[in-house]
């Protein structure tokens, strides 16, 4: 399961979401609000930006150049921000739990 929760009062929403996909997939597949990820997966819109509950931030998987400029470019960037896009959803993350930032709602 994974949880996309909102500050601006709407959800939280949860999902069952396949092994294998990445969030982003899950949430667009679910048409979950503010996951825009406007370049379908590749690490260069930043439109998939989520901040992950701290619990879960070790178990995402590395956070690679790429993406930790990609990240530094929004103004919401918080110490566990990470894109959608590179988060796999594997038995490590399963229950893992998610804020989508207010600029992208
Ligand atoms: Fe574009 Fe994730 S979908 S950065």
């Amino acid at each position: 399961k994974v949880t996309f929760k909102y500050k601006t009062g709407e959800g939280p929403v949860t999902l069952d979401v396949e092994d294998g996909l990445t969030l982003m997939e899950a949430a667009r597949l679910e048409g979950v609000d503010g996951i825009l990820a406007d370049c379908g997966g590749g690490a260069i819109c930043g439109t998939c930006h989520v901040v992950v509950d701290s619990v879960w931030f070790d178990k995402c998987g590395p956070l690679d150049a790429t993406e930790d400029v990609l990240l530094g470019l929004s103004p919401e960037r918080e110490g566990t921000s990470r894109l959608a896009c590179q988060i796999e959803v594997v038995d490590a993350v399963d229950g893992i739990s998610v804020t989508v930032p207010e600029s992208q709602i």
